[in-house]
């Protein structure tokens, strides 16, 4: 997790996202996530070669990162941190709540090909690197 700054004054609250700053690499492409229907998981996937960076902007969701040893959950619900995942590890998503709006911020542009969408061809990659 990546925790940012909150300038805040009687007006609100600002948080700025610099590349090398908070943000660890050129940033390509954002997308954004919302609109999520109860009860679906997104994601499913790794990727070969691509890093993202995950911000919550509004309500909640859960994300489940595995490097194929391990796996970790983790809550996103607030605007001042980030989750930072690097490459060649599976991602789901879920207990999206009716108002969440996920940023996702991304290291290079949308490619269908750097996509490992099935888990065994995502455990064999894993493997194939040791
Ligand atoms: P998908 O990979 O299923 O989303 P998630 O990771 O949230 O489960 O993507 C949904 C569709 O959107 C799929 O057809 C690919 C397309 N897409 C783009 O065209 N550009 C993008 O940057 C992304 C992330 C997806």
């Amino acid at each position: 997790m990546i925790k940012f700054k909150i300038i805040g004054d009687h007006r609100g609250s600002l948080t700025p996202l610099e590349q090398y700053k908070e943000i660890p690499f050129d940033i390509k492409r954002v997308y954004y996530i919302y609109n999520t229907k109860e009860g679906v998981v997104r994601g499913n996937h790794s990727h070969k070669n691509l890093e993202q960076l995950l911000i919550c902007l509004n309500g909640s969701c859960i994300i489940s990162v595995d490097s194929g040893t391990s796996k970790k959950e983790f809550s996103l619900k607030s605007r001042d941190e980030g989750l930072y995942i690097g490459n060649n590890i599976w991602r789901e998503m879920y207990d999206f709540s009716s108002d969440c709006v996920l940023l996702v911020l991304a290291s290079d542009f949308y490619n269908e090909n750097e996509y490992i969408r099935n888990y065994k061809d995502f455990i064999d990659c894993v493997n194939s690197k040791y």
